[in-house]
């Protein structure tokens, strides 16, 4: 028998929880395929996957906030002759009231968070399902759960990955391909570095409790991934915040944090 290795494709691979994806899936055996805008780091991370893991790395740069790009990523998917895992991470925020943001950069994020995971798991479905094989995890948030000022399109693109993976779930049912939207928490990635969140300086003000590393958040995910939960809320501090949030009960902590946000929006 020949020993046929899976191949995953992380988008957002250049940073943080994908990073972590991709670095976690090259050590259970997979060949990775690398995706997002920085190609030197995306270079960088596929010679360490080679090198650590054996791994074949392939990079495929791309702007997926670029209907061009998108298409291009997509047209490459459907000639693969397998694809394992479609990890649809990639990220970022944008910090304000949304009426006082730039419509640029929510356009975007629409585009990332929602049209190129969407469409990368359309053109994903049909060999995973031919091979009645695959798994897609779209990185969502706990943030989905609620709607809080200063992040009010962040929350809403999130909460479409989890309503959107729900049902493809249950449309998938019984065909071999399993979904997940996974939710993390605070997670200690470049997220709240980039310079819509470095000057509100994150790290110092949340509590550490609440920070996970992300290598943990990856782990619990891909344990999670064949029998858990669609939508996976990793950690019970996580699952309790995301219960108030489902029950409108953002009550205490969520004031706090949206005034903190609110005031140095
Ligand atoms: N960190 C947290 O606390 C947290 C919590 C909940 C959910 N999340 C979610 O986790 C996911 C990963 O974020 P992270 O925390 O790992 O942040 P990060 O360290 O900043 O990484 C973000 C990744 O997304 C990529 N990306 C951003 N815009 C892109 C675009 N237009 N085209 C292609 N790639 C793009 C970046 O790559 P390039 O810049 O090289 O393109 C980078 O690889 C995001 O979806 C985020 O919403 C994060």
């Amino acid at each position: 028998m020949t020993d046929v290795r899976a191949v995953a494709l992380v988008t957002g691979a250049s940073a943080g929880l994908g990073a972590a994806f991709a670095r976690k899936l090259a050590a259970r055996g997979c060949d990775l395929i690398l995706v997002a805008r920085r190609t030197d780091r995306l270079e960088n991370l596929a010679a360490e996957l080679r090198t650590a893991h054996g791994a074949s790395a392939r990079v495929w740069p791309a702007d997926l906030a670029d209907e061009a790009a998108v298409a291009g990523i997509e047209a490459r998917i459907r000639a693969l002759d397998r694809l394992d895992y479609l990890i649809n991470n990639a990220g970022f925020g944008v910090r304000g009231y949304f009426f006082d943001s730039s419509i640029q950069r929510q356009t975007e994020m629409v585009r990332v968070h929602i049209l190129a995971s969407m469409r990368l798991a359309y053109a994903a479905l049909p060999g995973m399902i031919a091979r009645r094989h695959g798994y897609i995890i779209n990185v969502s948030s706990l943030g989905s759960f609620m709607g809080m000022p200063g992040n009010v399109n962040y929350n809403a693109t999130k909460a479409y990955l989890n309503t959107f993976s729900q049902g493809l779930a249950r449309e998938l049912a019984g065909m071999g391909v399993r979904v997940q939207a996974l939710c993390p928490g605070f997670t200690v990635t470049e997220f709240h570095d980039t310079p819509a969140y470095a000057n509100l300086r994150a790290r110092e003000r949340i509590p550490r409790f609440f920070w996970d590393p992300a290598d943990r958040v990856v782990e619990a995910s891909l344990r999670h991934l064949e029998h858990g939960p669609v939508i996976y809320v990793p950690f019970l501090k996580n699952q309790v915040i995301a219960l108030g949030g489902k029950l409108g009960m953002i009550g205490l902590l969520f004031g706090i944090l949206s005034g903190w946000f609110r005031k140095r929006a």
